[in-house]
């Protein structure tokens, strides 16, 4: 029997195809390189024209600094749209949340004066316990023990918990989410079966007791936060209000579409939204794929563009790029534009956002990948795996450099003829439009190239 069948002799159908919702106007903000691109400043500016701003993906190992009013917020679980009053930030439940440093970062903004009532965590969020960021740290501390061709075997992790922490949510069995930290029964049940478990693979005195008694009471600090997020976004949908998804992490560490091993564990493109949220993906209208200008990678594996030289150097100091969660120095590089054109493609990217392009200011010329070399062939096609991609060499065009200081730009026509061009050059490559251009870390420090008057963007 069909739907309609079914209904049609039932006082109320909630089936009916006039019922269905409006169509809303969700956007996404994802990452096209590996990670650190800016998103959380290009999410803090569309946040102006969403109701809620929604993380789906990752945990503490994401780091998003926002500059307002020349205050920086280094913000790890917090949705960026926090910084916004009146809007919710929504946790889903593709996220893991570590309690205690959600808590730490509740408190610090509260401190500093910002409303926080809008934070809500979803109950089906898998919770980052002691004992997944011991492993995660002994795991890489085994693995950076054993040397392979490309040097140790770790994978040079934020050791935050999260790969281990997604690991038990596959396995099951003794994994604890937010909104069992409300249930002192299963919690009990779930962390003395995890302490058996991981006791076995740590070998160290796991104390359950200790472990249950703090995480109630981090659970009874944020029990009113905890709710069902699928059945919020979805009343948010149908009441017409919109979405704004912000990915964590980046395409180039996505589990299934980065460079593995080399990556994070969970979905970071917009592919994640589905899973991570409850929401279908067809909601969403705008996709705005971020990128740096140049390429910035921490931890291990292959980066093609990567300058172990004098101008890295260079780029590292201006660009300020030390990792937000782990202080580690990043990885610099010229901008891979086959790497972002792929990752364009696996988010389907409405528009580029591009960002930090005034640290490339003050160099006589600006290469940009365009192809690689690979097995005595010359192609245009990314190698998500970490073992070819280590195999290739890139390709470089080289364009002229620019010498001006460009963070005072507010409009396309303020930048020199150089800096359009490379503008250009990206979007040629990619295929796909730059509608923002980020000149320094301030909200106001970015050009809106389709700005009208009367709309934020
Ligand atoms: P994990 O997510 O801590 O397991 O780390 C896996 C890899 O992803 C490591 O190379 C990390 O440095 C990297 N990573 C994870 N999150 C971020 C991020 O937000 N920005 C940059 N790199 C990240």
């Amino acid at each position: 029997m069909s739907v309609q069948e079914s209904c049609k002799d039932s006082v109320q159908c909630h089936n009916t195809p006039s019922q269905t919702a409006p169509a809303a106007h969700a956007s996404a903000v994802v990452g096209l390189q590996w990670g650190d691109e800016g998103k959380g400043k290009i999410v803090d500016l569309l946040a102006q024209d969403h109701d809620a701003v929604v993380r789906y993906n990752g945990g503490a190992n994401a780091g998003h600094s926002v500059v307002v009013n020349k205050k920086r917020y280094a913000l790890h679980l917090v949705p960026s749209g926090i910084l916004y009053p009146g809007k919710h930030a929504i946790v889903a439940n593709g996220v893991v949340i570590d309690p205690a440093k959600i808590i730490q970062e509740i408190d610090q903004l509260e401190e500093a004066g910002i409303d926080t009532s809008g934070l809500v965590l979803s109950s089906r969020a898998h919770v980052v316990l002691p004992y997944h960021k011991l492993e995660d740290q002994a795991r890489e501390t085994l693995l950076a023990g054993k040397t392979t061709e490309q040097g140790d075997a770790s994978i040079g992790t934020t050791k935050r918990g999260i790969g281990p922490c997604y690991a038990e949510k596959i396995q099951r069995a003794a994994a604890v989410r937010m909104g069992d930290l409300l249930r002192p029964e299963v919690l009990k049940e779930r962390v003395a079966r995890a302490c058996t478990l991981h006791r076995t693979e740590l070998g160290s005195d796991l104390d359950d007791k200790a472990i249950v008694a703090d995480a109630l009471a981090q659970g009874e600090k944020l029990s009113a936060r905890i709710q069902d997020t699928t059945y919020l976004l979805h009343d948010l949908v149908a009441s017409g209000k919109k979405l704004l998804f912000e990915g964590a992490n980046a395409t180039m560490l996505d589990v299934d579409h980065g460079t593995y091993p080399y990556v994070t564990s969970s979905s970071t493109t917009a592919l994640g939204i589905g899973p991570g949220t409850g929401i279908p993906t067809r909601h969403i209208s705008r996709t705005v794929g971020v990128i740096k200008a140049y390429s910035t990678r921490v931890g291990h594996g292959p980066m093609l563009t990567e300058l172990d030289n004098e101008i890295g150097e260079q780029i590292r100091t201006i660009g300020n790029e030390f990792g937000t969660t782990t202080g580690r120095p990043r990885r610099v590089g010229w901008l891979d534009l086959v790497a972002v054109k792929y990752a364009a493609m696996i988010s389907g990217v409405s528009e580029l956002a591009l960002t930090l392009l005034d640290v490339l200011a003050g160099f006589d010329e600006l290469l940009v990948c365009t192809g690689y070399r690979y097995q005595g062939n010359v192609i245009d096609r990314f190698l998500p795996d970490a073992s070819d991609l280590a195999e290739a060499e890139p390709i470089y065009e080289t364009l002229p450099g620019f010498s001006q200081d460009i963070t005072a730009c507010r409009q396309m026509n303020e930048l020199p003829a150089e800096a359009l061009r490379y503008i250009e050059r990206v979007e040629s490559f990619v295929g796909v439009r730059v509608g923002l251009i980020g000149v320094g870390p301030g909200r106001e420090q970015t050009i809106r190239r389709d700005a009208q008057a009367g709309s934020t963007l």
